[in-house]
Protein backbone atom coordinates (compact mmCIF):
# COMPACT_ATOMS: atom_id res chain seq x y z
CA UNK A 1 0.00 0.00 0.00
CA UNK A 2 1.44 3.25 -0.99
CA UNK A 3 2.45 5.00 2.37
CA UNK A 4 -0.25 8.51 1.07
CA UNK A 5 -3.11 5.85 1.42
CA UNK A 6 -1.29 4.38 4.73
CA UNK A 7 -1.57 7.65 6.00
CA UNK A 8 -5.02 8.10 4.96
CA UNK A 9 -6.88 5.02 6.59
CA UNK A 10 -4.46 6.19 10.05
CA UNK A 11 -6.57 9.37 10.02
CA UNK A 12 -9.57 7.72 8.82
CA UNK A 13 -9.07 5.63 12.06
CA UNK A 14 -8.58 8.97 14.20
CA UNK A 15 -12.27 10.20 13.02
CA UNK A 16 -13.76 7.40 13.26
CA UNK A 17 -12.67 7.03 16.98
CA UNK A 18 -13.81 10.93 17.44
CA UNK A 19 -16.92 10.69 16.03
CA UNK A 20 -18.05 7.59 17.93
CA UNK A 21 -16.75 10.01 20.54
CA UNK A 22 -19.31 12.72 19.87
CA UNK A 23 -22.35 10.08 19.02
CA UNK A 24 -21.96 9.71 23.06
CA UNK A 25 -21.18 13.48 23.70
CA UNK A 26 -23.82 16.00 21.91
CA UNK A 27 -27.00 14.32 23.35
CA UNK A 28 -25.59 15.70 26.65
CA UNK A 29 -24.80 18.91 24.76
CA UNK A 30 -28.24 18.49 23.47
CA UNK A 31 -30.11 18.18 27.08
CA UNK A 32 -28.42 20.27 28.84
CA UNK A 33 -28.84 23.28 25.98
CA UNK A 34 -31.67 25.45 27.16
CA UNK A 35 -32.15 27.72 24.01
CA UNK A 36 -34.20 25.89 22.44
CA UNK A 37 -32.88 26.81 19.03
CA UNK A 38 -29.37 25.47 20.30
CA UNK A 39 -30.85 22.41 21.36
CA UNK A 40 -32.51 21.88 18.31
CA UNK A 41 -28.85 22.07 16.76
CA UNK A 42 -27.66 19.82 19.02
CA UNK A 43 -29.72 17.31 17.81
CA UNK A 44 -29.70 17.68 14.67
CA UNK A 45 -25.96 17.34 14.31
CA UNK A 46 -26.19 14.31 16.76
CA UNK A 47 -28.40 12.40 13.94
CA UNK A 48 -26.01 13.53 11.74
CA UNK A 49 -22.64 12.28 13.63
CA UNK A 50 -24.44 8.84 13.51
CA UNK A 51 -24.67 9.34 9.88
CA UNK A 52 -20.95 10.49 9.33
CA UNK A 53 -19.82 7.10 11.51
CA UNK A 54 -21.80 4.89 8.89
CA UNK A 55 -19.71 6.80 6.04
CA UNK A 56 -16.87 6.25 7.64
CA UNK A 57 -17.50 2.38 7.37
CA UNK A 58 -18.51 2.40 3.68
CA UNK A 59 -15.23 4.53 3.19
CA UNK A 60 -13.51 1.85 4.93
CA UNK A 61 -15.22 -0.64 3.17
CA UNK A 62 -14.42 0.74 -0.56
CA UNK A 63 -10.27 1.16 0.80
CA UNK A 64 -10.89 -2.47 1.77
CA UNK A 65 -9.65 -1.73 5.40
CA UNK A 66 -11.33 -2.79 8.21
CA UNK A 67 -13.41 -0.55 10.29
CA UNK A 68 -10.62 -0.12 13.24
CA UNK A 69 -10.68 3.36 15.33
CA UNK A 70 -7.75 4.45 16.61
CA UNK A 71 -8.39 6.71 19.77
CA UNK A 72 -8.52 10.36 18.77
CA UNK A 73 -6.81 11.78 21.95
CA UNK A 74 -7.53 15.22 20.27
CA UNK A 75 -11.39 14.84 21.07
CA UNK A 76 -10.66 12.99 24.42
CA UNK A 77 -9.76 16.50 25.38
CA UNK A 78 -12.18 18.56 23.49
CA UNK A 79 -14.91 16.37 25.08
CA UNK A 80 -13.48 16.43 28.08
CA UNK A 81 -13.33 20.37 28.66
CA UNK A 82 -17.04 20.42 27.27
CA UNK A 83 -18.36 18.54 29.72
CA UNK A 84 -16.76 20.78 32.53
CA UNK A 85 -18.19 23.70 30.84
CA UNK A 86 -21.37 21.95 30.76
CA UNK A 87 -21.14 21.06 34.67
CA UNK A 88 -20.07 24.74 35.29
CA UNK A 89 -22.40 26.25 33.82
CA UNK A 90 -25.40 24.57 36.09
CA UNK A 91 -24.19 27.39 38.27
CA UNK A 92 -24.73 29.69 36.06
CA UNK A 93 -27.26 32.16 33.88
CA UNK A 94 -29.20 29.82 31.21
CA UNK A 95 -27.56 32.03 27.95
CA UNK A 96 -23.91 31.73 30.06
CA UNK A 97 -24.44 27.76 29.99
CA UNK A 98 -25.02 28.24 26.79
CA UNK A 99 -22.08 30.25 25.36
CA UNK A 100 -20.32 27.67 26.78
CA UNK A 101 -21.84 24.89 25.22
CA UNK A 102 -21.41 26.88 21.37
CA UNK A 103 -18.15 27.63 22.31
CA UNK A 104 -16.88 23.80 23.34
CA UNK A 105 -19.11 22.57 20.22
CA UNK A 106 -17.40 24.97 17.50
CA UNK A 107 -14.01 24.01 18.94
CA UNK A 108 -15.09 20.91 18.20
CA UNK A 109 -16.34 21.24 14.94
CA UNK A 110 -13.27 23.28 13.99
CA UNK A 111 -11.20 20.32 14.80
CA UNK A 112 -13.16 18.33 12.15
CA UNK A 113 -13.23 20.36 9.90
CA UNK A 114 -9.36 20.74 9.65
CA UNK A 115 -9.72 16.67 9.83
CA UNK A 116 -12.03 16.07 7.06
CA UNK A 117 -10.27 18.69 4.64
CA UNK A 118 -6.98 16.98 5.33
CA UNK A 119 -8.47 13.66 4.21
CA UNK A 120 -10.43 14.75 1.64
CA UNK A 121 -7.28 16.40 0.36
CA UNK A 122 -5.27 13.00 0.02
CA UNK A 123 -7.84 11.08 -1.00
CA UNK A 124 -8.54 13.50 -3.82
CA UNK A 125 -4.58 13.25 -4.26
CA UNK A 126 -5.33 9.29 -4.55
CA UNK A 127 -8.04 9.30 -7.20
CA UNK A 128 -9.89 7.74 -4.88
CA UNK A 129 -13.16 9.91 -5.97
CA UNK A 130 -15.93 8.14 -4.56
CA UNK A 131 -14.19 8.55 -1.16
CA UNK A 132 -13.18 12.50 -1.25
CA UNK A 133 -17.26 12.97 -2.71
CA UNK A 134 -17.97 11.37 0.44
CA UNK A 135 -15.45 13.30 3.07
CA UNK A 136 -17.00 16.19 1.19
CA UNK A 137 -20.00 15.29 2.55
CA UNK A 138 -19.01 15.42 5.64
CA UNK A 139 -17.24 18.25 5.58
CA UNK A 140 -20.20 20.50 4.44
CA UNK A 141 -22.12 19.25 7.74
CA UNK A 142 -19.34 20.13 10.12
CA UNK A 143 -19.17 23.78 8.04
CA UNK A 144 -22.91 23.90 8.33
CA UNK A 145 -22.88 23.69 12.17
CA UNK A 146 -20.05 25.55 13.12
CA UNK A 147 -22.20 28.46 11.02
CA UNK A 148 -25.14 27.42 12.57
CA UNK A 149 -23.69 27.98 16.15
CA UNK A 150 -22.33 31.14 14.84
CA UNK A 151 -25.71 32.39 13.88
CA UNK A 152 -26.94 31.61 17.23
CA UNK A 153 -24.56 33.47 19.38
CA UNK A 154 -25.47 36.81 19.16
CA UNK A 155 -29.22 36.48 20.95
CA UNK A 156 -27.22 34.80 23.84
CA UNK A 157 -24.34 37.23 23.55
CA UNK A 158 -26.75 39.61 24.17
CA UNK A 159 -28.74 38.53 27.09
CA UNK A 160 -25.32 37.28 28.82
CA UNK A 161 -24.01 41.02 29.14
CA UNK A 162 -26.80 42.14 31.01
CA UNK A 163 -26.68 39.00 33.23
CA UNK A 164 -25.24 40.79 36.83
CA UNK A 165 -25.38 43.94 35.72
CA UNK A 166 -28.75 44.73 38.21
CA UNK A 167 -26.33 43.59 40.97
CA UNK A 168 -23.77 46.27 40.21
CA UNK A 169 -26.10 48.46 40.30
CA UNK A 170 -27.32 47.84 43.52
CA UNK A 171 -23.85 47.89 45.05
CA UNK A 172 -22.69 51.32 43.17
CA UNK A 173 -26.26 52.65 44.88
FE1 LIG B 1 -18.73 14.93 12.79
Amino acid sequence: MPELQEFLVDQLKDLLSAEGQLVKALPKLARAAQNPKLKAAFQKHSEETKGQVERLKQIFEILGESARAKPCKAMQGLVEEGLELLEEGKQKDGAVSDLGLVAAAQKIEHYEIAGYGTVRTMAEQLGQKKVAKLLQQTLKEEEKTDQLLTQLSPPLLERASMVGEEEEELVED
